[in-house]
């Protein structure tokens, strides 16, 4: 390890500007105050797994339930704020000649802080969709009890996230698998490396041999396959590790 706590191979090999790719989950967003999906839910929420919530059936059972849980969900998020992990993948991005951030998480908060390159395979919480005919819209107001009716059929609006037993949208998940299948360093970070296909994207850079960086303060799945893994919180990871192409020794 180097004295700031990085190895210092991993060091080496982003000084000399790999392709890289990170991929990111509920964690990165974890110092923003949003919960990660699998800490336990909290104050009206406790009695439900988000599972029982983010699910086609679910909404079809209690469409009300469902929908007030999401705008609880969009509250938060608005009073949140992008943290410092969230800012050094910016940094990243802008270091780097090719970078590309895939996220798991519908939070908008790295947009908000300022990546370009992103592929949301989840979704956006910031829109809604009709569950009956997909036509899509922007979402306006948080505070709304019930679902709104979609001004084409009628259908009720859903958020336009991935639940539980969709699939992912194809063309996101295809570009996520071109830039991993081309990356040399890939970074994930703050996922539990349990819901698939997006799992399958860290583990097809493994396969496949490129550097791969695990940070996350716990232990996952992958965490015995990668190159190297970084028991830190990506607040504190991220920012050491952007600082790295920025060196001048580095160009
Ligand atoms: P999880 O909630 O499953 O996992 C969050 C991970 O973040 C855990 O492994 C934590 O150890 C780690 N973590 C917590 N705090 C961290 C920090 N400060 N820095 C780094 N890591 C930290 O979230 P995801 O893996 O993103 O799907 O979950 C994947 C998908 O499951 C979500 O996108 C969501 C959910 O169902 C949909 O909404 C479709």
């Amino acid at each position: 390890m180097t004295r700031n706590c990085l190895p210092q191979q991993l060091v080496a090999a982003l000084a000399a500007r790999p392709t890289t790719v990170a991929l990111t989950g509920a964690g990165i967003s974890a110092e923003s105050g949003v919960r990660t999906f699998r800490d336990a839910q909290t104050g009206l929420w406790t009695r439900y797994r988000p599972e029982q919530l983010a699910s086609p059936d679910a909404f079809e059972r209690d469409p009300r339930l469902v929908w007030r849980w999401y705008q609880w969900r969009r509250r938060t998020i608005a009073a949140a704020e992008p943290n410092a992990g969230h800012r050094a993948l910016v940094e990243l991005e802008k270091a780097l000649d090719s970078f590309t951030l895939i996220t798991q998480n519908v939070d908008g908060l790295h947009r908000r802080a300022g990546s370009r390159n992103v592929i949301h395979l989840h979704g956006d919480l910031c829109s809604n969709r009709c569950q009956r005919c997909a036509a899509p819209s922007a979402h306006e107001d948080n505070e709304t009890v019930r679902p709104p009716r979609c001004t084409r059929c009628g259908g009720l609006m859903r958020p336009a996230v991935v639940w539980f037993g969709e699939p992912l949208p194809a063309s996101a998940l295809s570009a996520a698998a071109e830039r991993i299948a081309g990356a040399e360093l890939v970074l994930v970070i703050g996922t539990s490396a349990q819901v698939y296909p997006a799992a399958a994207l860290a583990e097809q850079a493994v396969a496949q041999g490129s550097m791969v960086a695990e940070i996350n303060p716990a232990r996952t799945p992958l965490s015995a396959k990668v190159r190297w893994r970084l028991d830190l919180a990506a607040a504190e990871a991220l920012p050491r590790l952007a600082a790295v192409p920025r060196r001048p020794s580095a160009r």
